[in-house]
């Protein structure tokens, strides 16, 4: 990939902005929305990401993208439409959890072991500031809480129950694709 290529850069993890807690979308200011939007939905397809959210290209408000779709790294993921999630909150959980491993554009070259609800029941705002209930489940759940996190200062690293379920990308493609987790 050539870097110099991308238009966005990443905010990665030491960087402060990646701590802090996002602040609520006003929907009145639409044409910075917009604005916002675009550059997060560019900083996301140019780098194949899954999803993203908006402090990680230095934008500190509630915004994030859940986006789905089978790929080198994530081989079983399903195929969905990008959704963009504005204001989101998580209104319930399922008890059922699974351990998965994480990547993030903000925690270049590692992997991270993760357990998480199954399922997760939220609310939130599409960009013309019309509220929407949705169950999410399976993959898109696990990406929507990644990102949600993001609106919370948090990655997986913090998410991990030990060091030794952080491991580098290459090790995550060469040996823990092949095994179960
Ligand atoms: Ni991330």
């Amino acid at each position: 990939m050539n870097v110099a290529a991308l238009n966005y850069e990443i905010v990665e993890l030491g960087d402060p902005r990646l701590r802090e807690t996002a602040g609520p979308v006003n929907f009145s200011d639409s044409d910075n929305l917009k604005s916002d939007i675009e550059r997060l939905r560019t900083a996301m397809s140019e780098r194949g990401g899954v999803g993203i959210a908006a402090p990680q290209i230095g934008i500190p408000l509630q915004i994030l993208i859940v986006a789905s779709r089978p790929n080198a790294r994530y081989p079983d993921a399903p195929q969905m439409e990008p959704l963009l999630i504005v204001n989101p909150k998580i209104l319930s959980s399922s008890d059922s959890t699974v351990a998965l491993w994480e990547g993030c554009l903000s925690v270049p070259g590692l992997r991270g072991k993760v357990t998480r609800p199954e399922a997760v029941t939220i609310e939130y705002f599409d960009l013309t500031g019309f509220r929407h209930v949705l169950e999410l489940s399976g993959f898109p759940a696990r990406i929507f809480l990644h990102e949600y996190d993001h609106l919370i200062g948090k990655t997986f690293v913090d998410r991990v129950e030990s060091v030794s379920d952080l491991v580098t990308d290459k090790v995550y493609m060469t040996q823990v694709l092949s095994r179960s987790v």
